[in-house]
């Protein structure tokens, strides 16, 4: 006969609570053991300075700070890219970062003739920006750029500077 037979006669009462409790125990056991096994992991695994001021490790703060700055910031374009610079303050694209257009460009800065850039790749570039797409608010100018260009790049109509010269 079954352990776990329907046993009428005991139905009520506490008894029953004791006389089936392996099943309490069991799971109990079970948890305390993946508990035990997840302290000794998070104790090996978490770095001993974290949480000395915050919830973070003090020695990442040093770590960011020593990566190389990829970005120069479009105040160094502007100062020797005037013309550019001018072009693009009359027009539409004036409150687009240089280096949202050309990327990171940083090591140009600092060394114009060592690294110059490459200029971005037109048929990618404007698309990333203006795409027609529900998900940007209706007053951001879209287009399908398919039927919009009819196949030509964007730029023999558009200067990228001032896009409506
Ligand atoms: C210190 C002056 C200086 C700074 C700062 C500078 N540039 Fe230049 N840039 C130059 C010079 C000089 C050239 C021409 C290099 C060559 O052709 O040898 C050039 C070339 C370029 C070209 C390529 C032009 C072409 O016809 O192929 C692009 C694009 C450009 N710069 C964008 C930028 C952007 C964007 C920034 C800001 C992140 C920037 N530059 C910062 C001096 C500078
Ligand atoms: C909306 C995108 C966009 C922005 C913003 C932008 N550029 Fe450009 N830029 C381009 C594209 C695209 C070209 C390449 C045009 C081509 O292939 O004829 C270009 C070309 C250039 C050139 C090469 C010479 C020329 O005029 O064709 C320089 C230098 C340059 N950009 C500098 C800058 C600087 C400096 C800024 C910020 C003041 C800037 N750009 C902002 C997209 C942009
Ligand atoms: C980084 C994003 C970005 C990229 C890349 C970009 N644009 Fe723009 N563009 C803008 C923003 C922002 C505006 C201004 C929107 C406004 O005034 O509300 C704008 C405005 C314009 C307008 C004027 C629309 C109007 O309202 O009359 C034209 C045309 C345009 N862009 C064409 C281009 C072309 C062509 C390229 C590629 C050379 C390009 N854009 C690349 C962000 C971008
Ligand atoms: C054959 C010429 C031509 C080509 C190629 C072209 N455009 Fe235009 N585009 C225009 C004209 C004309 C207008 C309307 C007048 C204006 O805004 O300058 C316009 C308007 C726009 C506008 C503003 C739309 C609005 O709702 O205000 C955007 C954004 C734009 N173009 C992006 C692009 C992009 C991105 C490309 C490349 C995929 C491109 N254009 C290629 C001629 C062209």
């Amino acid at each position: 006969m079954l352990h776990t037979a329907y046993r009428p006669e005991k139905e009520m009462g506490l008894r029953r609570i004791f006389t089936d409790s392996g099943h309490l125990v069991r799971p109990a056991v079970v948890l305390i053991a993946a508990l035990g096994i997840f302290l000794i992991i998070r104790a090996l695994v978490i770095p001993k300075a974290f949480g000395q001021y915050g919830h973070y490790r003090p020695a990442a703060l040093m770590e960011i700070r020593q990566r190389p700055i990829v970005y120069a910031g479009q105040d160094q374009c502007v100062m020797c890219h005037d013309d550019e610079a001018k072009t693009r303050a009359a027009g539409k694209h004036a409150h687009v970062a240089c280096e949202a257009c050309h990327g990171p460009l940083a090591s140009h800065a600092n060394d114009p003739a060592a690294h110059v850039p490459k200029l971005p790749d037109v048929a990618n570039l404007c698309r990333r920006c203006h795409e027609k797409d529900a998900a940007k608010p209706p007053g951001f100018p879209q287009v399908v750029t398919a039927e919009h260009s009819g196949g030509m790049t964007c730029n023999s109509c558009h200067q990228p500077h001032n896009p409506h010269l």
